[in-house]
């Protein structure tokens, strides 16, 4: 069994979060706030244009260090120098065009610029911009000189922008953005742009199947763990179709399409249209194996005449009619959430699974060892038809989601 790398136990880490001077940026006060309470060290360098949207005051307050800004000022310090090769991280938010025009050009103009220039460590941009300017070929053409570099350059979200205005170029949610700054603090290379051009197709959360108008038959999936795989497919570069079963809580991943299911019949529907079209397709999902034979149009009364009311009748199984007609070279990825019992330990369940699934790939979690549901973090093992066994690394579950998509973009054929 080969091993997929430690993470590092320590969370405290030092970020520089430099913020460009776009509206956007009292967004990003947010992410400040979630990057300190996760016990980072975080050092706030904003634009001079960003501070005529959020003053000095508010950023020095919610990181309780001093707000670092002019090339000049504590120059026995060196900050311009010190600040970039001191950090673990690197975070622009917002990116604006400018932005990216000098940091494309390497331009030391500024201390955020400067920083950028001397960072040894990974460097995230999250874009926010109108429509017009994001696709414009000057920042188009900026954004890949900076990736070619391998700067990390987020896919912004699409929506409402600032004004009537609707389109590509929003600012991710703070709480994605922390995702991927976690994620790289985890793992540096984590979001190389491998899956450009691929279309992949992902399941998550879980399926409710009703018993009447107010009661269903369901599980404990929050979606989290498809969510993850969906923002680091998008982030990675694909076309990203999700499928979305109870997970209203969870912000849609930047550049992703969300599709919202209910029971597993429909689940099956959506993604047997999709995965035709797809390279690869990941059962994240919670599926419920039976639903009630036939649920009531009224709310079931008890009755001590029928204390055990509910038939059961098996669902389709979504992964192995996938399988029967997967196109060729499309890579399907199964999870199984695993107990062990008396006679088999959750990795022999996992290893009977996968060969009965027939799957290329079988994420199996552990149940009960404090990760899989309802909880931001993860582990597992990630095992391949072809008998190659990788213990994953507890971490966040983008961390597990990488480890996936290394192993699936190793198997895609290369594309045409
Ligand atoms: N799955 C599916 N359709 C179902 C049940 C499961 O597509 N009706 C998929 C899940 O999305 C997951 C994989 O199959 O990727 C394994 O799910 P799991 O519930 O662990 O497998 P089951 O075949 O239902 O086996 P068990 O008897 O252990 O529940």
């Amino acid at each position: 069994m080969t091993q997929a790398g430690p993470v590092r136990p320590d969370p405290s880490r030092r970020i520089v979060l430099g913020i460009g001077g776009g509206i956007a940026a009292y967004k990003v006060c947010e992410v400040l706030r979630r990057l300190t309470e996760a016990g980072h060290e975080v050092r706030v360098v904003p634009t001079e244009t960003a501070l005529r949207f959020v003053g000095a005051p508010t950023w020095e307050a919610l990181s309780g260090l001093p707000v670092h800004h002019g090339l000049f000022a504590d120059v026995p310090e060196v900050p311009h120098v010190r600040l970039g090769q001191t950090a673990d991280l690197v975070l622009v938010a917002p990116t604006t065009a400018d932005l990216l025009a000098r940091a494309a050009h390497g331009r030391a103009d500024d201390l955020l610029c400067a920083t950028l220039l001397t960072a040894r460590c990974p460097v995230l941009l999250v874009p926010a911009m109108h429509t017009e300017m994001w696709e414009h070929p000057a920042t188009v053409h900026n954004v890949e000189v900076l990736r070619c570099r391998g700067t990390v350059v987020a896919q912004p979200a699409s929506g409402r922008l600032t004004g009537a205005d609707s389109g590509a170029g929003r600012l991710p949610e703070p709480a994605e953005i922390v995702e991927l700054a976690t994620l790289l603090l985890h793992r540096a290379d984590a979001l190389p742009r491998d899956l450009t051009g691929r279309h992949v197709v992902i399941s998550a959360g879980g399926t409710h199947e009703p018993l009447d108008p107010v009661r269903y038959l369901g599980n404990r999936s929050s979606g989290r763990q498809g969510y993850a795989l969906a923002r680091v497919a998008a982030q990675r570069g694909a076309q990203v179709t999700l499928v979305a079963a109870h997970t209203a809580d969870l912000t849609d991943p930047a550049g992703a399409e969300v599709i919202r299911v209910s029971t597993a019949r429909d689940m099956r529907k959506v993604v047997l249209t999709a995965a035709p079209h797809a390279d690869a397709v990941v059962m994240a999902a919670a599926v419920a194996d039976f639903r009630p034979a036939d649920p009531a149009s009224d709310k079931i009364k008890k009755s001590p005449s029928d204390p055990d009311p509910l038939s059961l009748v098996l669902n389709p199984d979504v992964l192995l009619e996938l399988l029967r007609c997967r196109p060729t070279g499309q890579v399907v990825v199964g999870f199984a959430a695993e107990t062990g019992d008396s006679e088999r330990d959750v990795l022999t369940h996992g290893r009977a699974k996968l060969a009965r699934k027939g799957c290329d790939l079988l994420v199996v979690n552990a149940v009960g060892r404090g990760g899989a549901f309802e909880v931001d973090h993860n582990t597992g093992w990630l095992l391949s038809d072809d008998g190659v066994e990788a213990e994953l690394p507890e971490g966040p579950k983008s961390l597990l989601a990488s480890y996936v998509w290394d192993a699936v973009v190793a198997r895609l054929e290369p594309s045409s």
